[in-house]
């Protein structure tokens, strides 16, 4: 297969470029810690360059420091993914840095728990806020940058998001964190539709309970030690990143083994 290249003169104004010659680069949101982190580690190890996002400057200088450590490039920039204006300058600073954008990493998220008509809508709001409208804010302004590397790259590009099997399959007392997983789940498939054309796809991983601070909450009824792992979801990632552009892989359930097959 020959690699779509593009003519600079016929890009449209505003177009970006994206550079033939750098390393292939992953931009994660939420990477300072858990999945984010473990997908960060891998990618690094394939020799992806990173920028890291996440809230809070110290964790993300820890996770960078331990990935330098390990002959990772990595650029941080604190950015609370809820907030599209801290999203825009983000992407910029990736662009810039890198110059390309092989895979878009959507994985901050939140999630707390009640019955429907015990939830306040300011919490369905902070939901949406952060695990749909800046996802979907952040892809809607990747896509320009992320055609243009797959413009130069021959596997194409990637979003790869987190969403849950609660998308798939709505766990009790999680009805509002479920609807923003299924709205993700829709996103990808959307993506995968828009874009077939450019070399863009995008991958919805749907896991139970993963072994991360945000299911501690669990380790009552489900001990650690039987939870998915993060780096479970690191190799799923990576392993996205190097099937052929021909391949598109919107939904991406993962079970927790003994588990039921539906749910957590
Ligand atoms: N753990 C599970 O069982 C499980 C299962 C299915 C799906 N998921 C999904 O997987 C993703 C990652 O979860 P995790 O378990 O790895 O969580 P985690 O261990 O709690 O880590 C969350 C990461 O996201 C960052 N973050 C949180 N809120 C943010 C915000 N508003 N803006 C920017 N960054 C933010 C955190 O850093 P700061 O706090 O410093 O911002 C941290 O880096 C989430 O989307 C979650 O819904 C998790």
């Amino acid at each position: 297969m020959t690699c779509p290249t593009e003519d600079a003169e016929e890009r449209e104004p505003g177009t970006p470029s994206a550079r033939a010659d750098a390393p292939r680069a992953a931009l994660i949101t939420g990477g300072s810690r858990g999945i984010g982190l473990a997908i960060a580690r891998r990618l690094a190890a394939d020799g992806f360059a990173l920028t890291l996002s996440a809230r809070t400057a110290d964790s993300l200088a820890d996770a960078a420091a331990e990935l330098r450590a390990a002959g990772a490039s990595v650029t941080t920039v604190a950015a609370d993914a809820a907030d599209p204006e801290a999203l825009a300058a983000l992407l910029d600073w990736h662009a810039r840095t890198h110059g390309r954008l092989d895979a878009l990493v959507l994985n901050a998220g939140m999630g707390f728990g009640s019955p429907i008509d015990q939830t306040p809508l300011r919490r369905l709001d902070k939901h949406v806020a952060l695990n749909f409208r800046g996802a979907f804010a952040l892809v809607s302004a990747a896509l320009p940058l992320l055609r243009a590397t797959a413009a130069v790259e021959r596997r194409g590009t990637r979003v790869i998001a987190l969403a849950s099997l609660a998308g798939l399959t709505p766990e009790p007392d999680l009805a509002v964190y479920s609807a923003t997983k299924a709205a993700i789940v829709s996103l990808c498939q959307s993506i995968c539709i828009e874009e077939a054309s450019t070399g863009v796809s995008a991958t919805a991983l749907c896991p139970g309970y993963v072994d991360t601070d945000m299911a501690a909450w669990k380790h009552d009824m489900l001990a650690a030690d039987e939870m998915i792992r993060p780096d479970d979801l690191a190799e799923l990632a990576v392993s996205l990143t190097r099937l052929s552009r021909n391949a598109a892989v919107p939904t991406l359930p993962v079970y927790r083994a003994g588990g039921r097959l539906v749910g957590a």
